[in-house]
C-alpha cells in the first residue's frame, strides 16, 4: 500500500511579513505549493507567488472553479452554490495532486481555522487519496484588527460573537452585543438599530492600502465607506471586517489586567 500523501495547510497571515518561523519551516519542507488562481487578475495569488519565490518553493497554479456569487441567492440556494463550488474545487485539486507528486503545501490566507474552506476540501479529498494533513496556524484578520486598534476583542466577562455580514441581522436579533463581522460586500448597517454602537473597522490589513476607522456608527459610517474605496483604489481589491459593540459595553477595550 502506498504511503499517505503529506499535505500541509500553512497559515500565511496577510502577507510575507506575517509568516511565522514555523510556517517558513513547513514551506521549506514541501516539494511544491498548490494555489488556486481566481480569474485573470488574482492579487492574492501574487502574494503567494512572492512568498514561494522568497523561500525557493515551486508554485503550481490551479485555475479555480467558477462560483455563483449572485447576491440574490438565499440561505439554501447559497449553501448549494457553495457546495457545488467546493465539489468542483476538490476535483481540480485531485487532478493537480495526481499530476504533481511529492509533499504539498497550501498557503492559506490568514489562519486555516477561521472562515476558510481548505481543511474541509482536504477532508473531501481524503475520500480519493490517503492524506496526512498537517496545519500550521497563521495570523488572522481578527488578530490584526485587534492589534491595529489596540483593542481587546471582548469586554470583561462578555462573549465575542463572530459572524458574516449575511448573518449579522440574525446575530443582533439573537441579542448579540459584541460582534465581529467578516465577509462584507459592503458595510451596510441601515435598519439594524446600531447607530449608537461603536465600530472598529479595518480593510486590507497588512497591504499597502490598509485602512482603519473607529468611532460611533452614526459618526463614522461615511468615513468607513470612503476609506473602503481608498483601500480598493490602492490595492485593486478590498477585504474588510469590523467589531460592533453595544453602547453599555464601553467604547474601548476593557483592561483585562484590572482583575
Ligand atoms: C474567507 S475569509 C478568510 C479569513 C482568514 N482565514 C483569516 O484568518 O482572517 C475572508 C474575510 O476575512 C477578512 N479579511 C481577510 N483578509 C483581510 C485583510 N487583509 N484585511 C481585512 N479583512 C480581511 C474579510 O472579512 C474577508 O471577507
Amino acid at each position: 500500500m502506498s504511503a499517505a500523501r503529506r499535505v500541509v495547510a500553512i497559515g500565511m497571515g496577510m502577507g510575507p511579513q506575517h509568516l511565522t518561523p514555523e510556517a517558513v519551516r513547513a514551506l521549506r519542507s514541501v516539494d511544491l505549493v498548490l494555489a488556486f488562481e481566481k480569474g485573470s487578475h488574482d492579487p492574492l495569488l501574487e502574494v503567494r507567488r512572492a512568498v514561494c519565490a522568497d523561500h525557493d518553493v515551486r508554485l503550481v497554479v490551479v485555475p479555480d472553479a467558477e462560483r455563483d456569487r449572485r447576491e440574490s441567492l438565499d440561505g439554501p440556494a447559497y449553501a448549494d452554490a457553495v457546495a457545488d463550488w467546493h465539489e468542483r474545487r476538490v476535483a481540480a485539486w485531485a487532478h493537480a495532486l495526481a499530476e504533481h507528486p511529492g509533499d504539498v503545501g497550501l498557503l492559506v490566507w490568514g489562519d486555516p481555522g477561521l472562515y476558510d474552506s481548505t481543511l474541509r476540501l482536504l477532508d473531501a479529498l481524503g475520500g480519493r487519496f490517503e492524506l496526512a494533513v498537517e496545519v500550521v496556524p497563521g495570523v488572522s484578520s481578527l488578530q490584526l484588527l485587534a492589534a491595529r486598534h489596540r483593542l481587546v476583542l471582548h469586554d470583561v466577562t462578555q462573549p465575542l460573537h463572530v459572524t458574516t455580514a449575511r448573518r449579522l441581522p440574525e446575530a443582533l436579533a439573537q441579542g448579540q452585543r459584541n460582534v465581529v463581522v467578516l465577509l462584507n460586500r459592503r458595510v451596510d448597517l441601515a435598519g439594524l438599530g446600531v447607530e449608537d454602537w461603536t465600530m472598529w473597522w479595518a480593510a486590507n490589513l497588512g497591504a499597502g492600502g490598509e485602512q482603519a476607522v473607529a468611532g460611533r456608527v452614526r459618526d463614522v459610517l461615511a468615513e468607513v465607506h470612503t476609506a473602503r474605496e481608498r483601500a480598493e483604489a490602492a490595492d485593486g481589491w478590498v477585504m474588510d471586517l469590523y467589531l460592533l459593540r453595544a453602547p453599555d459595553l464601553g467604547g474601548v477595550g476593557a483592561d483585562e489586567d484590572a482583575r
